[in-house]
């Protein structure tokens, strides 16, 4: 008797389990007319601690895939030998050869990074100097100054910076050239890039 209750608890939990997935609502099988053994409830118990915590893993991994976001981007979409400025005032650099949009937060239209979560971020830029023999380029985050490249070493010399940035949901991130200054690319020198570190 007790062998054949304990199969008919086995049958139910796994009847259950079907039942559960994937949008399940547990309720705890009591047939009719069955007292369930004492002891063997715990069963129940622990199979519906163990679906609330794959709930919990499967909505972690959904945040997650959410917030994969890295990008790359050169300045110009040609191999062909380009100068860009001087300008009189400042200019916004579109980095328009995307080579990596994980997530597709960057814009090669506008030259504007929008964090698509609250994170951490690296963010890099380098440019390449050009003819007229300086450069001065900045990264912005919603118009602000966050990190910039200072070069006049002359033409064709190259500056780098990067940083870790805390960025807020709509956070927005563009570069900058400042008066005066040129850059220079053929699609691999001047490049802007970013990733997301983790979110927060
Ligand atoms: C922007 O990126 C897309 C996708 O990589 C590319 O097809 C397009 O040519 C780029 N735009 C410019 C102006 O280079």
């Amino acid at each position: 008797m007790t062998s054949a209750w304990f199969l008919v608890l086995v049958v139910y939990g796994l009847v259950g389990v079907q039942a559960f997935s994937p949008k399940y609502e547990f309720e705890f099988p009591t047939p009719e007319g069955l007292t369930p053994e004492p002891g063997k409830e715990d069963v129940y118990v622990l199979l519906s601690q163990l679906l609330d915590r794959v709930e919990k893993l499967e909505r972690k991994c959904e945040d997650r895939g959410k917030s994969q976001v890295a990008f790359s981007a050169s300045l110009f979409n040609t191999e062909k030998w380009t100068h860009y400025g001087p300008f009189d005032s400042e200019t916004r650099l579109v980095f328009e050869k995307v080579t990596t949009n994980v997530g597709n937060a960057y814009d090669n239209t506008t030259g504007v990074f929008t964090a698509p979560v609250k994170g951490l971020y690296y963010v890099r830029l380098t440019c390449n100097v050009g003819d007229s023999g300086s450069l001065n380029t900045a990264v912005m985050k919603n118009g602000e100054n966050m990190f910039a490249i200072f070069n006049t070493l002359g033409l064709h010399s190259s500056g780098s910076n990067g940083m870790t940035l805390v960025l807020e949901e709509g956070d927005r991130l563009e570069v900058f050239l400042w008066p005066t200054r040129s850059v220079f690319d053929q699609s691999r020198l001047s490049t802007f890039s970013g990733f997301l570190v983790f979110p927060m």
